[in-house]
């Protein structure tokens, strides 16, 4: 069977958790392939909300294998923490993975992560704090310590403590306080001993799966205008969360790879610092804020928001090869009057649909706007594309025509049984 992917095509928050959750009704197996807990998926079943940083968003259904792919910066602490918090509510999380490939963050990364953030000034980039930087930093410097270790301590320890002194040197010239590494070990060495079992080289497991015609899904984080090359670099994550970082971070050759799934909100949201050109600083945003629920899964901070842009969406669908879009939260729009799309870039009295690198281009940008009209009622309760109003199905048609993909799902609501195939 082929593989499927499921990346974001904005700037993270899309709602991918929510479509990876609805789409392993008929999956064996869902693979997380960079990032790390930085990610915030949430997946809401019934009345209760789940937000998922490490673990993937398949956990939720009996009997499928969840993979923690080799591409990731993997927090023991945290992922421990997790999955402990998955096995109270009761889910099964013996059927999770973990990649002896995939790189460690320690808490001296977490510490360089607000070391850095605090002397960056204008260069801010208001990242998660969870240490991702510095842990891929730390893999190409080719000084990581991987997953593959956590089954040793006795090689573990060592290396910890070497890298520990390393940045404890680094705090002290900058006045910060030193990591107490003995203290930090007997953490560590917890996480790593609940860890081990799981453990494993998944690039085989997946491959066997692969041969055994097993259906696997890959699922992205963060989103294509958060690539370290694609998106509005430096202000972006450390890692490949276009399409294309499946093959390598989870181990996957690119012929297995059948559809590209693009999630793509309805309108645009951000989090952290950098470019953003259709955002909203007027009453229109703050609806969007306030309808959408719009504050990070993984810090609380609220989201900044803005109309749908296509200029950057069309981008990320290029290099994504988005074949099937779901696009999610377009009940958040119901009561506009009217609803902007960003249809081309001004920059400098010039027009572009093309998706500038240069930041300094990107924060000179005025969105050219085409306006359409709102529909104004409710569509939380539609279940088929013909139950939503005339003017929200031409607003879709409208995105997908700008983006050049098809609409395959949409979403209008957080829980499962609020999407519908097209
Ligand atoms: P992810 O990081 O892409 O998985 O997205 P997040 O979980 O960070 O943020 C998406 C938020 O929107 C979550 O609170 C979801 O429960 C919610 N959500 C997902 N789809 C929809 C939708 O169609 N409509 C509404 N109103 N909320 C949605
Ligand atoms: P999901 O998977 C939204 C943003 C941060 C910051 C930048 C770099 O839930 O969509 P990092 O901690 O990765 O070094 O921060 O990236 N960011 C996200 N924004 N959704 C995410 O994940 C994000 N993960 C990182 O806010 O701007
Ligand atoms: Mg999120």
């Amino acid at each position: 069977m082929p593989v499927d992917i499921l990346v974001g095509t904005q700037w993270g928050d899309e709602g991918k958790g929510k479509l990876i959750d609805v789409l392993t009704r008929d999956v064996d197996m869902v693979v997380r392939f960079q990032g790390g807990n930085n990610a915030g998926h949430t997946v809401e079943i019934g009345s209760e909300r789940y937000v998922l940083h490490l673990v993937p968003s398949g956990i939720f259904r009996k009997g499928v294998r969840c993979v923690i792919g080799n591409g990731l910066v993997v927090d023991p602490v945290a992922l421990t923490e997790e999955m402990k918090g998955i096995a109270e509510k009761g889910f099964d999380v013996s059927a999770i993975e973990l990649s002896n490939r995939a790189q460690l963050i320690f808490e001296y990364h977490k510490r360089a992560d607000v070391l850095n953030e605090a002397g960056a000034g204008s260069k801010k980039i208001g990242t998660t704090k969870r240490g991702i930087g510095p842990a891929y930093a730390d893999k190409m410097h080719r000084c990581g310590i991987r997953a593959i270790d956590l089954t040793a301590p006795e090689r573990l320890e060592p290396q910890f403590r070497t890298e520990a002194a390393k940045y404890n040197k680094l705090f002290s010239e900058h006045g910060i306080a030193q990591l107490d590494i003995d203290a930090e070990w007997e953490r560590v060495k917890e996480a790593a001993a609940y860890l081990a079992p799981r453990v494993c080289d998944t690039v085989y497991s997946i491959n066997a799966a692969l041969k055994e015609g097993k259906k696997i899904l890959c699922e992205g984080a963060q989103g294509a205008l958060l690539d370290i090359d694609h998106g509005t670099y430096p202000f972006v994550t450390s890692s490949n969360t276009t399409s294309g970082g499946a093959c390598t971070g989870a181990g996957i050759a690119p012929q297995h790879i059948r559809d590209s799934w693009g999630v793509i909100k309805a309108y645009t949201t951000r989090v952290g610092e950098g470019p953003f050109p259709t955002e909203l600083f007027d009453e229109a945003g703050e609806q969007l804020r306030q309808v959408g629920r719009e504050f990070g899964a993984t810090t609380g901070r609220p989201r900044r928001c803005g109309w749908f842009d296509a200029v950057a969406a069309h981008y990320a669908c290029m290099v994504d090869g988005i074949n099937k879009l779901a696009v999610t939260k377009l009940d958040v729009l119901d009561s506009f009057e009217k609803i902007a799309i960003c249809v081309a870039y001004e920059i400098d009295g010039r027009i572009t649909k093309e998706f500038p690198a240069s930041i300094a281009e990107l924060q000179a940008v005025k969105p050219v706007l085409e306006w359409l009209p709102g529909w104004q009622c409710e569509t939380s309760g539609a279940t088929c594309w013909n139950d939503l109003p005339e003017n929200a199905r031409n607003y879709l048609k409208r995105m997908a025509e700008l983006v050049d993909s098809s609409i395959a799902v949409v979403s209008v609501g957080p829980r499962r049984d609020q999407t519908f195939m097209v």
